[in-house]
């Protein structure tokens, strides 16, 4: 089988990988991939939003199966346009995708089919926005309703920042037309996860639970980033939780989106806040996550081409996914300043040396080939993935090959896992 997968970060490189060891494939295509799924994989050099230019690099190369990792293709039809070309494709219709790219229409969803979230309001004038937070007591949350690259969700203790963000969301326009509407949110207390399920519309089956560190710096400080870490499992997920999320969650939501006539395919992200043993959820996702994915796929001890492939030809029910009994731990090296502005350009040392470790793989992000040698080219630039008994061995494996790649301003946070810890050992 041929399987082209379109995007260029960590997780594309996590399902390539995984995709290369099933003998049911016998060639991968990347676009535009990276440097470390040029390994597994031939790198094509079209976009991951050139729909037109992809649908015909799949059709001219008899491609029997497309995996789409980001969101942007597939809020722009991607798996439209290769289902009316008669082309196999993993990922949800642009309609279901609105799940993710419009707020308003992931609240509107919930709230018409009681599946647990925060209460919110939403707003289309800026000037009604603010005379809700006039009237109301924070800490609020102000949500650009559109795609905003994880940067439009803003927690504000006081009046004054809710005030302030929705000036800069909707009059400002800094995330330019995704913030045309916001969703003015309650704030939630807990502990954040990355549930995942694959689903083929009517059968849905959780992957691993993870969790992922967003912020920048230890103790979960700073900024929000794309995501510094993850580990899987995630031991505040127990198994009693996984079966009330998919009770109260991810099956109603499924069911929720064909009754809203977007019956939903591919993989669906819940980011959960935990309190009380008890799961809201904070946002959808309609795609995998990054980095969860890269501990995850570690740990799936199934045939990725299969479990794919029986999704979208709607062959799921009565499966079950199989997971290796060992955690894994993914750090996530950056390049310095992320997520400010970053350098670019600086040699990366020593993969060679961390690739040589036993149950660990680096999987490459923002990484590109400048004269014979991998360099630095984004913000997020590795994902270090290790395998250990537990998660206190995998965090230790991790850092291992940490220690052994360098460059000029790599940075890391240091506490990823730790969470998972305090919480004796986790289920595996
Ligand atoms: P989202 O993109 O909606 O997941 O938001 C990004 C991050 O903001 C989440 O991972 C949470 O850390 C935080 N967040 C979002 N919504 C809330 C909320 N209602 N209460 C507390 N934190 C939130
Ligand atoms: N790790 C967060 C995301 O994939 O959206």
């Amino acid at each position: 089988m041929k399987v082209l997968v379109i995007g260029s970060g960590g997780r594309e490189h996590a399902i390539v990988w995984k995709l290369s060891q099933s003998p049911l494939v016998k060639k991968i295509y990347a676009a535009p991939g990276n440097p470390g799924t040029a390994l597994h994989a031939e790198n094509i050099s079209i976009p991951a939003e050139d729909i037109e230019g992809l649908r015909s690099f799949a059709q001219r190369e008899k491609i029997d199966l497309t995996v789409v990792g980001p969101e942007l293709p597939l809020t722009l039809g991607i798996t439209d346009k290769f289902r009316d070309a008669g082309l196999k494709v993993f990922g949800p219709s642009k309609a279901a995708s609105e799940l993710e790219a419009s707020k308003v229409f992931s609240k509107e969803v919930m709230l018409r089919h009681n599946i647990p979230t925060a209460f919110y309001k939403k707003f289309d004038n800026p000037d009604f926005a603010l005379a809700y937070i006039e009237t109301h007591n924070p800490p609020f949350v102000v949500k650009a309703d559109g795609l905003a690259a994880g940067k439009g969700v803003i927690i504000c203790t006081t009046k004054e920042e809710a005030s302030r963000a929705i000036v800069l969301i909707m009059k400002e326009k800094a995330f330019g037309a995704a913030g045309k509407r916001v969703v003015i949110e309650e704030f939630l207390k807990g502990e954040e996860a990355s549930f995942l399920a694959v689903t083929d519309g009517k059968t849905v089956i959780p992957l691993a639970p993870a969790q992922d560190h967003k912020a920048i710096y230890d103790g979960d400080k700073g900024p929000n980033t794309g995501g510094m870490g993850a580990y899987s499992p995630a031991p505040v997920v127990t198994p009693g939780l996984t079966q009330e999320i998919m009770d109260t969650i991810m099956v109603p939501t499924v069911k929720a989106m064909e009754a809203e006539g977007r019956p939903y395919s591919g993989v669906l992200y819940a980011g959960l806040m935990i309190y009380e043993g008890k799961p809201k959820v904070l946002e959808f996702n309609c795609r995998f996550g990054d980095p969860e994915t890269q501990p995850i796929l570690m740990r799936l001890d199934d045939d990725l081409f299969e479990v794919l492939m029986s999704t979208v030809e709607g062959r799921l029910n009565g499966r079950a996914f199989k997971w290796k009994g060992q955690a894994s731990v993914c750090v996530v090296m950056s390049a310095k300043g992320y997520p400010g502005e970053y350098l670019k350009g600086s040699e990366i040392k020593g993969l060679e040396e961390a690739l040589r470790l036993k149950d660990v793989m680096v999987f490459h992000a923002g990484t590109a080939i400048k004269d014979g040698k991998i360099v630095t080219s984004g913000g997020r630039v590795l994902g270090v993935t290790a395998l250990g008994k537990d998660i206190s061995g995998a965090i230790k494996e991790a850092y291992n090959a940490v220690s052994m790649i360098s460059w000029e301003g790599a940075y890391f946070r240091k506490d990823i896992g730790k969470k998972a810890l305090g919480r004796g050992s986790a289920k595996i």
